[in-house]
């Protein structure tokens, strides 16, 4: 048994702050941003939370999956941006939706974290524990950065993206993660602070490990770039996107991107751009896609899905 994907959502706040904006705030430019990160504009949570957002994101998966809230029985959420320390971001989203039955835990993984979310939704289900599992990627970024590093303010935004998974007969799952706790000065948060990163070292380290991890995937299954219809990789510079595609040799139709509207929403990354992909038609039964995620920690993964 393994978990397909039946439903998948995303919600982000209303409010858009584009990059003219920005450079009211720090010493920047619209020009310099949009070359520099392909990001244009992002939104930035003023009446939603962390909670708020991962609900609407899950109500909407759960919809397109047609199961009631009750037949939950997991639902992981990953995030780093939750106000609260406990309960669980899991456990405030299970009380919203009313899934009574479910078992709910968070994952902080950083920007892989969805990595982690899936393959342990995954994980569960292969061992036959729970059928009906809800994954979440939410973050409230911006209340993590310091709107006046222009080092790191013009790259992130708010979002969640939510994905359910029935257990099936059949589809495919495999994977490969790593972590390098040794960097992982280059992109740190203490409670309470604001994010500082070391963007050389981030942006050397993605274009490095992300192409190399999803090769060993690749060959770990015995599968070309051919077999994969696309790569939904982690949105948080477009020029990263852009040089892992050419390190696999592989057209950048197959690396879809939306950072362009959303800035960099850490691990609602993925399961956000994965909806687009989805409700806009480009999702066919039996394609086989990689998701792959990389960020603090130093930490980074790929996963092999079937649609
Ligand atoms: N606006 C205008 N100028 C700027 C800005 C800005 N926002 N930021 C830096 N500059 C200046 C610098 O001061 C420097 O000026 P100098 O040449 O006079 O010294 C010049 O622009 C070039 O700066 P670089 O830091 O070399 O710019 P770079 O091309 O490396 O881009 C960036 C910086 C966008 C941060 C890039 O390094 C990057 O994307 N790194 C990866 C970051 C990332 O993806 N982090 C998150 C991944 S993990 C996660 O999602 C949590």
């Amino acid at each position: 048994m393994l978990g397909k994907i039946y439903g998948t959502g995303a919600y982000v706040p209303p409010e858009v702050l584009d990059n003219e904006r920005i450079s009211q705030l720090v010493d920047t430019s619209d020009a310099w941003i949009t070359e520099r990160t392909g990001i244009c504009s992002r939104h930035i949570a003023q009446n939603d939370t962390t909670v708020t957002m991962a609900v609407k994101a899950a109500q909407k998966a759960i919809e397109e999956a047609e199961i009631l809230p009750e037949e939950l029985d997991l639902i992981l959420v990953s995030t780093m941006s939750s106000k609260v320390v406990m309960p669980c971001t899991a456990c405030q989203v299970q009380k919203e939706l009313g899934a009574e039955n479910a078992t709910g835990f968070d994952i902080n993984g950083a920007c892989t974290g969805f990595i982690f979310a899936y393959n342990t939704a995954q994980s569960y289900i292969a061992s036959g524990i729970y059928k009906n599992v809800l994954i979440i990627g939410a973050e409230t970024l911006s209340d993590m950065v310091n709107w006046k590093d222009r080092g790191t303010c013009i790259l992130f935004g708010d979002g969640a993206g939510a994905v359910v998974l029935k257990a099936e007969e059949g589809g495919c799952f495999q994977t490969v993660t790593h972590s390098c706790g040794m960097d992982g000065e280059a992109l740190e948060c203490n409670t309470g602070e604001f994010m500082t990163m070391d963007g050389h070292k981030v942006f050397k380290f993605a274009v490095r490990q992300v192409p190399a991890c999803i090769m060993e995937l690749l060959e770990m299954n015995q599968l070309t770039m051919e077999d994969i219809s696309y790569f939904v990789l982690h949105q948080a510079n477009a020029r990263i996107v852009e040089s892992v595609a050419k390190k696999l040799g592989v057209g950048i139709e197959k690396f879809p991107m939306n950072l362009q509207n959303y800035g960099n929403t850490s691990s609602a990354s993925i399961p956000i751009l994965l909806d687009e992909l989805n409700k806009t038609g480009k999702l066919q039964p039996g394609m086989k896609i990689v998701f792959a995620g990389f960020g603090a920690g130093l930490s980074w993964g790929a996963t092999l899905a079937e649609i």
